[in-house]
């Protein structure tokens, strides 16, 4: 048995998945723009993340841009069959290293042929939208994403993408997406300290559509907490390997793609796979919402 088989697995579409995944925007270069600093090391990362089996990484042409697929390109094509790589589109990058919507047919047409060329795939397996409609680096923001939504969807009617997703979404969107095209899974911002999409997360498990948490780790600005530190201690683990397993024992549908630019970091992110949360440690860690 590898590090992340306790997790266990879950659907993305029609496929199943470990639960333990990465994420790969850390590996472009600051600001998630430009080349990594390493690139040796980038692609050490995403080797050394196939080969603990890891079957589920986040990825999108915007992530460099196009410096974050043609790393996975070069690391890991020919793909393993049992990894699917899941993008995302919706946005473009500006000269500035800003974050532009880019949600308009052609865009998003566009958006998908890079993803196609710069991870040398025929078909993608999963696509989110990611909706930006509160404009750049704002959370989810009520109006409709029908028009975009239709159009990965009828791209998806081409074969060009097999499954579909949203990201950074409402509850009503996620219902008005689903209304045109099946949903494999929705990917937004929650983490210990974040917990806005609780009932969304319940009613997701209950249709089987996997839910994907960005920032698991707190992202940018990593969690912090002495709560969380205390419980580490207690159970000779990293706070980093607590937010995990608390993740994965939020709700089985939860897929996990926390990111990291440092093979010394995956490992112990993924080792988080077989740590086992006491229920005191869960009472603790429950009471660090918000
Ligand atoms: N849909 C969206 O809008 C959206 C937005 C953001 C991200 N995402 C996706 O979600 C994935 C996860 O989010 P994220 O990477 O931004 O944030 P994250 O997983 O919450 O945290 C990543 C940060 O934590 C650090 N880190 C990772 N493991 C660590 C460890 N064991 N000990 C100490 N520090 C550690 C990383 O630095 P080091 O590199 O030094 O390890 C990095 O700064 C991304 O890779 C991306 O694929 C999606």
């Amino acid at each position: 048995m590898n590090a992340i088989e306790p997790a266990g697995q879950f659907m993305l579409g029609d496929r199943a998945v470990n639960r333990m995944g990465y994420g790969a925007m850390q590996l472009a270069g600051p600001h998630v723009f430009g080349p990594p600093r390493d690139r040796d090391a980038a692609l050490d990362v995403l080797r050394a993340a196939v080969a603990a089996g890891v079957t589920h990484i986040d990825t999108s042409d915007f992530y460099g841009p196009h410096v974050v697929n043609e790393l996975i390109r070069e690391a890991l094509a020919p793909y393993p069959q049992e990894l699917v790589l899941v993008t995302k589109v919706g946005a473009v990058r500006g000269d500035d290293a800003s974050w532009n919507v880019a949600a308009s047919a052609s865009e998003l047409r566009r958006a998908v042929e890079d993803n196609l060329r710069n991870l040398a795939l025929d078909t993608l397996e999963l696509v989110n939208f990611r909706a930006m409609l509160g404009g750049g680096n704002a959370g989810p923001t009520e109006g409709s994403i029908a028009t975009p939504f239709a159009a990965l969807a009828a791209m998806r009617d081409e074969g060009l993408i097999r499954h579909l997703g949203v990201s950074n979404v409402t509850a009503r969107q996620v219902a008005e997406a689903s209304a045109i095209a099946p949903l494999a899974c929705v990917q937004n911002l929650y983490n210990l300290a974040h917990r806005e999409d609780d009932a969304l997360i319940d009613a997701l498990a209950e249709q089987g559509i996997a839910y994907v948490p960005f920032f698991p780790l707190g992202g940018f600005s990593r969690l912090q907490s002495s709560r969380l530190d205390d419980v580490a201690r207690n159970l000779d683990a990293t706070p980093m390997q607590v937010a995990l397993a608390w993740l994965l024992r939020r709700s089985p549908n939860i897929l996990l793609i926390p990111g990291t630019s440092s093979v010394v970091h995956l490992r112990e992110n993924l080792a988080a796979a077989s740590l086992e949360l006491t229920d005191t440690a869960m009472a603790a860690l429950d009471e660090m919402s918000g």
